[in-house]
């Protein structure tokens, strides 16, 4: 069809989508062109079945992906409309992008798409100073843009209540031997292209950490530098929790983590207490919230950290015969 995408439209645009966050780095997304458009399915074979049995985690993640991959059209200026979940017998494809009339990017877009190849997850304990008024206005923004919200926690005694979810639910986590075995996969010590590479894991966890975290990280912090005392914690939420709205919180954290990046802040990402349902909704009574949450971040300023490793775009193209 001569007025579809073209594959090298789709791979220019793959190789931004690639760089969205994933859980434990399993870059669970494949990409085809099917009757002139692009489409974006959850790629079955990297599902996590221990650690995200309901497919919750791999639909964000492609929620993120499709966000770079709309962003990257644009910019090229071949903006898409997007169908999400346009075939109900095949839940897999998450979205289905055909061409809308051309256009300029607007700044915005050429601000986000900026920041796509510098946003990775900076685990390591960020500077003390505090995220200014306009910086959680414009996150807050990015969230709204795409049908989200996005809550900040903020004072000591509502981040130490967080912290006790979040520690509760790491724990419950902790107890599943699949669980443990899933992360040990993924956890990386030698060159590999997906997976958490020790150097991206931030330091192992010490007692008086106030956040759990994953536990990919395998160096011991140079002394002095614990974690910030008071982090700037904020949970991304959707009106449902439909799939359609998984898709759209990936979409939105992915907003928000570029809008971050763009503004020089660093953020990791804390999905224990989304992955227990009753932390999760120990969570949602905790902000007072309609909806539900679907990720908490830890925002704040970081040195320059370790962006992780990307499977070769070739890899994840189902393209027509003849045409790889
Ligand atoms: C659904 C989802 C859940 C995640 N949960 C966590 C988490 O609990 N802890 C963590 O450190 N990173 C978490 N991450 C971040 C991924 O580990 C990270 O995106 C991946 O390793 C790729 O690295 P990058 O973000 O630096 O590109 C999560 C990402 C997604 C999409």
């Amino acid at each position: 069809m001569d007025t579809g995408f073209t594959v090298e439209q789709l791979r220019a645009a793959a190789r931004d989508a690639v760089r969205a966050p994933s859980m434990h780095n399993t870059q669970p997304w494949r990409f085809r062109l099917h009757d002139g458009g692009i489409e974006l399915s959850v790629d079955p074979r990297r599902r996590l079945p221990a650690t995200d049995p309901s497919g919750w985690g791999g639909r964000l993640g492609c929620g993120a992906a499709l966000f770079n991959l709309r962003l990257s059209l644009a910019v090229a200026g071949t903006p898409a409309r997007v169908r999400i979940r346009p075939y109900p017998h095949d839940p897999d494809v998450v979205a289905r992008l055909v061409p809308d009339l051309p256009r300029r990017p607007t700044p915005a877009e050429l601000s986000l798409h900026a920041a796509v190849p510098r946003r990775f997850s900076n685990r390591a304990p960020f500077w003390p100073d505090p995220v200014p008024a306009e910086a959680r206005w414009l996150l807050g923004e990015a969230a709204r843009a795409e049908q989200c919200w996005l809550e900040l926690v903020i004072g000591v005694s509502a981040v130490n209540a967080f912290a006790e979810i979040a520690h509760s639910a790491h724990r419950v986590l902790g107890r599943d031997p699949a669980y443990r075995s899933e992360l040990a996969a993924w956890a990386r010590t030698g060159p590999a292209r997906d997976g958490v590479p020790a150097a991206a894991g931030g330091p192992v966890a010490e007692p008086q950490d106030l956040l759990p975290t994953r536990g990919f990280g395998t160096r011991e912090r140079a002394p002095g530098r614990d974690f910030e005392p008071e982090p700037l914690v904020a949970v991304l939420g959707s009106a449902g929790n439909t799939a359609a709205d998984q898709v759209a919180a990936g979409q939105a954290l992915q907003r928000v983590l570029l809008t971050a990046t763009d503004a020089g802040l660093a953020a990791s990402l804390l999905s224990q207490p989304i992955e227990v349902p009753g932390a999760r909704e120990a969570l949602r009574l905790s902000l007072g919230r309609f909806g539900t949450p679907q990720m908490v971040l830890r925002i704040g300023y970081g040195q320059p950290g370790w962006p992780t490793p990307r499977r070769d775009v070739d890899e994840v193209l189902d393209l027509p015969v003849g045409q790889a």
